[in-house]
């Protein structure tokens, strides 16, 4: 006899978390195999539903999650208190709430983050890109990937050879190239990311247009490029502005983001010393990006 939607037992866990370690989940869940989850606001926390099958595994599943949450303190994150609590569910329930959680994402406005194998044939209407999960960063929804998407959708179309420093999933490379980039080179320092960027560009069928590569920001590059950008921690950003202007061409774009709005006037002091001159800058929550010009 086949099964039935009562035959399967699941669990709905809901864990709670501070808004500010929403996007460093995303590799933990994805860790535990999680098929999807929802996020549910509540207040100045966030929740987040996920669903597991009911053996006596789910708790040590949780209890996992739980602890690698709270590990995130060694990096600087806030998780704050991290509980969670978990209630029965039947399959049918558990199949399609897991479906919803696998729709595809406007991450900004008209871009789209699809599942990679998202078939449905009626998609709303946007640029799409297919990214598979994993433990790299960059699934599009951390304030600085956004405030980068949307500056190189209004600033860097149709460059020649694009540099994305710091290009965790490959987010921003294969946005550059869909967006006209003949030539994209994307550099990643984690392993991890290198590989799930460079099958998520295969994915995204750009595999004659963006080569991923593992290195350490520019060293070893040459160029020049026409058009660079950076989503990368404040530090890193600074130590290299200088010997940006070596590897780039005359009148090159550069966007610059992961910059918290607090450290805008110290990054505006440095740049009003290098051949870098600010064209746009936009804010998001804490976070903020830049769209500079090299000065002619
Ligand atoms: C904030 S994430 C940005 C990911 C993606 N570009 C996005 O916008 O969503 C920064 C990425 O830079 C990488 N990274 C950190 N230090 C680096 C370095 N010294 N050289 C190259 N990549 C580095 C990290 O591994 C991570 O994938």
């Amino acid at each position: 006899m086949p099964l039935g939607c009562d035959d399967l037992k699941f669990k709905e866990v809901y864990l709670e978390i501070n808004p500010e370690v929403k996007e460093a989940l995303y590799p933990i869940l994805q860790a535990e195999d999680l098929g999807g989850w929802n996020w549910v606001e509540k207040g100045s926390r966030l929740g987040c539903l996920f669903y597991l099958p009911a053996n006596r595994e789910w708790r040590e599943k949780c209890e996992r999650i739980k602890e690698k949450v709270e590990g995130l303190q060694e990096f600087d994150l806030e998780p704050g208190p991290v509980f969670y609590s978990a209630r029965d569910i039947n399959s049918c329930s558990w199949e399609k709430l897991i479906k919803e959680a696998g729709e595809p994402r406007q991450v900004l406005e008209g871009f789209w983050v699809i599942p990679p194998d998202y078939l449905k044939a009626k998609i709303p209407q946007g640029m799409f890109i297919k990214l598979r999960g994993g433990m790299a960063f960059g699934t599009g929804d951390h304030p600085s990937t956004r405030l980068a998407l949307g500056l190189i959708r209004d600033w860097l179309r149709n460059y020649d050879k694009i540099l994305d420093l710091g290009t965790g999933s490959g987010i921003l490379a294969i946005v550059s190239a869909k967006l006209g980039a003949k030539e994209v080179t994307g550099i990643d320092n984690d392993p991890e990311a290198v590989s799930l960027a460079r099958e998520n560009v295969k994915l995204n069928k750009f595999e004659d247009r963006v080569e991923i590569k593992e290195g350490d920001l520019i060293k070893g590059l040459k160029g020049p490029y026409s058009g660079v950008i950076i989503n990368i921690l404040y530090p890193q950003i600074v130590s290299i502005l200088p010997e940006l202007d070596k590897i780039t061409e005359k009148k090159a774009g550069l966007v610059l983001s992961g910059i918290l709005f607090k450290q805008l006037p110290q990054l505006r002091e440095k740049i009003a010393l290098s051949p870098w001159e600010i064209i746009d800058t936009r804010v998001e929550g804490d976070w903020t990006g830049l769209y500079l010009e090299k000065k002619g």
